[in-house]
């Protein structure tokens, strides 16, 4: 996929030293909560204005798991994409494909949400979207296809630059599909130790490509509190 059908993508992720992803697992102590904030701080300040989470990441780290809200149709909603804001200048967007997400406004911390959805969710599930101004596309009938879905984000949203952020199984599903540019890893000075959590990129089985991917180091920045800021370029294969 040319570079120019697609945002340019960054993905920006804290890891323990051993890899693993779920803070939640990392207690709160203080220097642990001023550990897991520096996510947000490089986030502002790489400063990219719209960025990208799986469907449980954004249930579990901001809409707080609300269920999905259904609006009663009074008529079949067409499969058009919609957008509801136009001029948005920053995005809060999903990858939702069975709708599961319950969206009670139309903005994310200060920023426009987009989800991406299949042609599978229900009618009163766009009916309520379209109510409150949620945008919405469609990238595929029964699984998201992600090319799809970036294409529309580039063409019909303007979205040039995008911060992918997670977790797991969506920036798997991106690096299956060489479609990450760079990596910004937030390395922390916490040994994990668990066995069974989520580490950076999680590919299902049955769906990943041979081998794995090498990458070229850009960039290494010590930062405050012992965390290393490593970013990488992508060295794909194809
Ligand atoms: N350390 C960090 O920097 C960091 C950053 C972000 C998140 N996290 C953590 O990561 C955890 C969640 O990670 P996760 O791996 O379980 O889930 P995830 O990647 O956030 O979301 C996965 C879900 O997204 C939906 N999805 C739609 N299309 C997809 C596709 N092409 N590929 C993959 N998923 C797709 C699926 O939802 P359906 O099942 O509904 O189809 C899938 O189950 C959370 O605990 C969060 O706090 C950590």
């Amino acid at each position: 996929m040319s570079i120019k059908d697609r945002p340019y993508i960054i993905c920006l992720m804290m890891t323990s030293v051993d890899g693993k992803i779920l803070g939640e697992n990392w207690g709160d102590r203080p220097e642990m909560v001023t550990l897991k904030n520096k996510f947000e701080q490089i986030h502002n300040q790489i400063g990219i204005k719209a960025w990208i989470v799986g469907r449980t990441t954004m249930e579990k780290d901001f809409t707080d798991y609300t269920k999905p809200i259904l609006k009663k149709a009074d008529h079949q909603i067409d499969r058009n994409d919609y957008v509801a804001a136009h001029g948005a200048q920053s995005f809060a967007i999903a990858l939702d494909g069975k709708g599961k997400l319950g969206w009670e406004s139309a903005e994310m911390e200060g920023d426009h949400v987009i989800t991406i959805l299949t042609e599978r969710v229900e009618d009163a599930y766009l009916a309520h979207l379209k109510d409150i101004g949620v945008s919405y596309i469609f990238a595929g009938s029964d699984e998201i296809e992600l090319k799809t879905a970036l294409y529309k984000l580039r063409h019909l949203f303007g979205i040039e630059k995008l911060m992918l952020e997670g977790g797991a199984r969506i920036n798997g599903s991106f690096l299956n599909e060489e479609l990450i540019d760079e990596l910004h890893q937030l390395l922390l000075p916490i040994a994990d130790g668990t066995t069974a959590t989520s580490t950076l990129f999680e590919i299902d089985e049955a769906i990943k490509k041979e081998g794995a991917t090498l990458l070229k180091l850009e960039n290494v920045k010590q930062i405050e509190d012992d965390v290393l800021w490593l970013t990488y370029k992508f060295k794909y294969s194809s």
